[in-house]
C-alpha cells in the first residue's frame, strides 16, 4: 500500500502546489505570490500531502478566525482522486481543530461542485445559505456550508469513523 504523510507547507511547497492549482483551475486560480503570503501568515494554516518521493499530491489550506476555522482552498492532483486524500487533509484540519479549542468548521463551495460538497456532506458539513454570483469568473453561486459543533457527539463519531476507514494508503499525520 502506498505511504503518504501530510506535512505542514512551507514556501519550499508552493511550486508543486501551484503546479496542481494551474491543473485543477485553469483559467482562474490563486497566484504563486498568494500562496506564498499564506504559508507566511500566522492565522493561516496550509497542509499538503506528499509521497515518499516528496512529490506533492494535494493540499488544503484554512484560517482560524477565534472559535471558527475557515477552509480557504482544497485540491488533490487529478492523477490521485479517489484515494481518500481530501478526507486524509480534512480529518489533518479537524485534528488541529480539536487541539486548539475550535467549535466551528465552515467553506463556500460552487453550487455545481457536486464531489465536493458530497464530500463535505460526508463530513456532516450543512448548507446554511448561499452567496449570490460569488464567483467572479462565471457568477456562479456559493454555497455557504458550516458544521455543527465538532464537540458534539454525533460529529466527533462521524469523524472518528472516518479516519478509522482511510484504508486505500497508509498515512502519517503532521503534528
Ligand atoms: C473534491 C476533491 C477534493 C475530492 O478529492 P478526492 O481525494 O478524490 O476525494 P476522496 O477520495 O477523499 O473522497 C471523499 C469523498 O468525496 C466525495 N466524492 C469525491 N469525488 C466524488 C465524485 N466524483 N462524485 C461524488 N462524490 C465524490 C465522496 O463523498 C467521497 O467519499 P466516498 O468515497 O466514501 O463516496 C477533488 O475532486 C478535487 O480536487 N476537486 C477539484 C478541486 C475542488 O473542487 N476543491 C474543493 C473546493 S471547495
Amino acid at each position: 500500500m502506498q505511504h503518504v504523510k501530510v506535512i505542514k507547507m512551507t514556501s519550499e511547497d508552493v511550486n508543486g502546489v501551484f503546479h496542481i492549482e494551474e491543473l485543477v483551475h485553469p483559467k482562474h486560480h490563486w497566484s504563486k505570490n498568494s500562496f506564498y503570503n499564506e504559508v507566511a501568515n500566522n492565522l493561516a494554516s496550509y497542509y499538503c500531502i506528499k509521497d515518499d518521493n516528496n512529490n506533492i499530491l494535494a493540499y488544503i489550506g484554512s484560517w482560524q478566525i477565534i472559535e471558527e476555522v475557515h477552509i480557504t482552498t482544497l485540491a488533490v492532483h487529478p492523477n490521485f482522486r479517489g484515494l481518500q486524500l481530501a478526507q486524509i487533509l480534512l480529518i489533518q484540519v479537524l485534528l488541529n481543530c480539536y487541539k486548539k479549542m475550535v467549535k466551528y468548521v465552515t467553506l463556500e463551495v460552487r453550487e455545481s461542485n457536486i464531489p465536493a460538497i458530497t464530500l463535505y456532506q460526508k463530513f456532516l458539513f450543512e448548507s446554511i445559505g448561499m452567496r449570490k454570483n460569488y464567483y467572479q469568473d462565471n457568477g456562479e453561486n456559493a454555497v455557504i456550508m458550516f458544521t455543527q459543533n465538532i464537540w458534539y457527539d454525533t460529529f466527533k463519531n462521524n469523524f472518528n469513523n472516518i479516519k478509522s476507514n482511510i484504508n486505500k494508503v497508509a498515512v502519517t499525520y503532521a503534528e
